[in-house]
């Protein structure tokens, strides 16, 4: 109890303006959000049972968004929600670029045991979609590699089974919610019991290949002239299919 109260201490240490006393650890963001990492894992690599999700290498976006979710009432997790109450949104950004910026091993797939034609249902929905359900591909938004697209959308890959058909019920009764519009509550609606169960079971039984980030959906930077006749601008990459609702970064610089 008391280890965890001294955590605690140190994540609202941080928080407020730095104190003038030496403190006795050193004041690293790894330090500060040990109480975070207690429930999380090492470096937010997640907890060893499907309940305490992944943080590292998530979008910062991504993240940004979960700890006002949780902070403000759209997911609910009380023992959470009570760490967060007390921290300024400048302050849960940066916990978000931390976590974000963790480069951290993914575990191994877990085995689907589910028959090889609820598997093949599972990746045509996560790669093409349903036109018939008005449901897009999952790829369409988290990304070819299913690895995530900056800022907001998080990768599918390298997390359990149970923690995925949770947060897709989750969104189907309303429990979890997202800034509107909300598109993955939509999206949940949609997806009959049978084909979520059929993608969460392929999803969860993917590798994460290597080297997977997070991609950027922005079209390149047109190219300088230089005397030189400037190249065609690339395309304009293709729409998300749905709008989705995010809360914006904190402005820089902006009181803690
Ligand atoms: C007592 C255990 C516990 C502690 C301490 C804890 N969390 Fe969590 N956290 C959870 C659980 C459980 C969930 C998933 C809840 C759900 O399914 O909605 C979660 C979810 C999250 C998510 C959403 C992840 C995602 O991919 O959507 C983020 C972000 C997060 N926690 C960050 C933090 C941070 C930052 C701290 C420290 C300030 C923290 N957590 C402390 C248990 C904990
Ligand atoms: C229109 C774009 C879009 C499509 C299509 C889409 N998603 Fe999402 N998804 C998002 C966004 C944006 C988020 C982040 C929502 C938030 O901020 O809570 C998200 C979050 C999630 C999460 C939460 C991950 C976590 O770590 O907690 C899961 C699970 C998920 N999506 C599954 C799916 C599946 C399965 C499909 C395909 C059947 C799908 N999504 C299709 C945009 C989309």
């Amino acid at each position: 109890m008391r280890g965890k109260l001294l955590l605690l201490l140190s994540l609202l240490c941080g928080a407020a303006a730095a104190p003038a006393a030496p403190i006795a650890f050193q004041d690293t963001m790894g330090q500060r959000t040990l109480a975070c990492t207690s429930c999380h894992g090492r470096e937010g690599r997640a907890g060893p049972d499907g309940y305490y999700p992944r943080l590292a290498g998530k979008p910062a976006g991504y993240l940004y968004n979960q700890l006002l979710n949780f902070r403000d009432g759209r997911r609910h997790y009380g023992l959470m929600a009570g760490l967060l109450a007390p921290l300024s949104d400048a302050y849960l950004y940066d916990i978000a670029l931390h976590f974000a910026s963790l480069d951290v091993p993914y575990p191994p797939p877990q085995r689907a045991n589910v028959p090889p034609e609820v598997l093949a249902r599972g990746e045509r929905l996560a790669t093409q979609g349903d036109a018939e359900r008005r449901l897009p591909a999952c790829a369409s938004c988290h990304g070819k590699a299913l690895a995530g697209v900056l800022p907001n959308t998080p990768g599918l890959l390298g997390l359990p089974r149970d923690y995925l058909n949770a947060q897709l019920g989750a969104w189907r009764t309303g429990q979890r919610r997202a800034v509107a519009p909300d598109c993955m509550a939509e999206i949940a609606r949609r997806l009959s019991p049978e084909d979520l169960s059929a993608v969460t079971a392929w999803l969860s039984s993917e590798a994460v290949p290597a080297n997977a980030h997070p991609v950027s959906l922005e079209a390149p930077a047109p190219a300088r002239r230089k005397g030189r006749k400037a190249a065609a601008p690339a395309p304009a990459p293709e729409p998300p299919p749905m709008r989705c609702g995010a809360a914006l970064p904190p402005v820089a610089g902006s009181t803690r």
